[in-house]
C-alpha cells in the first residue's frame, strides 16, 4: 500500500483534504491518525486570520458550501501548539499554506522548512473565499508560476500545488505549476457556488464540495493526467466511500484525499483504506 509521490512517502495512498480535518489532532479520539497515508492540515498563514463573517457553512443537496476564509491562528501558533504533537504521529504530515501575496507564501514556507517533522507543503492557490492570494493566483498561469517558484526557492520540502477547478483550462495552470517547481498536484479544490439560505432572503457564496462535484473532479484529473502523464496527482472532490476512491485512481490519481465525507462519518477514511 505504500507509495512515493516525488519526495513524499505515504504508507498508503489516502490522506484527508485540507480544511475538512482540522489540524488532525481534533480527530484523534475518533480516527487512529497513524493509519492515514498522511495528515493534511487546514491552511496556515503567516498571521492569524479570523475568517469571513457568518453565514459561512451550509449543507446543500449532495454537497456543502463553505466560505470560511482561511481562519487559523497563524504559523507561529501552529509550530508551538500543533507541530510537536503532530510530529509524534507515525505518518506523513502535509501542511497547507496560503498568503495574501507572494512574500507571505514564501515567509510561511521558509518558517515551516526550519522545523523537522513536515513531509510536504501544499500550496493553496485555489481557495475561492478570499480577496487576495489563493484563487486569484491559481486562475492565472503567470501568477501561478510566480507563487510556486517563490515557494520553491523558499523551501526544499516536496511541493504540492492545489489547483482550482474554477478556470477555463486547468491543464494550463497545472503545466505552469509544474514548470515552476511543483512536484505534485492536488485537485480539485471547491467549485464556486451561490446557494439560497432556506427561509431567508439571503445567499451564501463560497466553494461547493461533496458528491455534487465528483464528475467535475474526475473529468479534470483525466485532463491533467493526459497532458502531464508523469506528474503525481492527489485526487479529491466528492469521495464518500471506497467505490468513489477507486474511480479517482481510474481517472489517473496516484493518491486520494477524503474531504466532505469526514463531516458525515469521520471514520470513513479508515474504511476506505481498509477496503483498498
Ligand atoms: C476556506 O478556508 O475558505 C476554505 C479553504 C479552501 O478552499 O482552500
Amino acid at each position: 500500500m505504500g507509495i512515493r509521490l516525488a519526495g513524499l512517502e505515504m504508507k498508503n495512498p489516502v490522506t484527508v483534504a485540507s480544511g475538512t480535518f482540522g489540524f488532525g489532532l481534533e480527530f484523534a479520539e475518533l480516527v487512529p491518525l497513524e493509519k492515514l497515508g498522511a495528515i493534511t492540515t487546514k491552511t496556515v498563514t503567516i498571521k492569524p486570520r479570523k475568517g469571513n463573517p457568518q453565514p459561512r457553512l451550509m449543507e446543500v443537496e449532495n454537497g456543502l458550501v463553505n466560505s470560511i476564509g482561511l481562519q487559523n491562528n497563524g504559523v507561529e501558533y501552529f509550530i508551538e501548539n500543533y507541530l510537536p504533537k503532530l510530529k509524534e504521529i507515525k505518518t506523513s504530515l502535509i501542511v497547507n499554506i496560503a498568503g495574501e501575496n507572494i512574500e507571505e507564501y514564501e515567509q510561511v514556507a521558509r518558517v515551516l522548512s526550519g522545523h523537522s517533522g513536515i513531509s510536504a507543503i501544499e500550496v493553496n492557490i485555489s481557495c475561492p473565499n478570499v480577496k487576495k492570494g489563493c484563487m486569484v493566483f491559481g486562475k492565472d498561469p503567470a501568477m501561478t508560476k510566480e507563487v510556486i517558484s517563490g515557494v520553491r526557492k523558499a523551501c526544499r520540502l516536496p511541493l504540492i500545488a492545489k489547483l482550482t477547478p474554477n478556470v477555463e483550462d486547468i491543464t494550463v495552470i497545472a503545466k505552469a505549476a509544474v514548470e515552476a517547481g511543483a512536484d505534485i498536484l492536488s485537485m480539485i479544490n471547491t467549485v464556486q457556488h451561490t446557494a439560497a439560505i432556506p427561509g431567508k432572503k439571503q445567499t451564501i457564496t463560497g466553494g461547493l464540495s461533496g458528491p455534487a462535484i465528483k464528475p467535475t473532479a474526475l473529468k479534470l484529473i483525466k485532463q491533467v493526467r493526459t497532458k502531464l502523464p508523469d506528474i503525481p496527482i492527489i485526487g479529491m472532490g466528492g469521495i464518500m466511500g471506497p467505490d468513489d476512491a477507486k474511480e479517482f485512481f481510474s481517472a489517473g490519481a496516484n493518491a486520494i484525499a477524503v474531504g466532505t465525507a469526514n463531516f458525515v462519518n469521520p471514520k470513513i477514511v479508515i474504511e476506505i483504506i481498509k477496503s483498498l
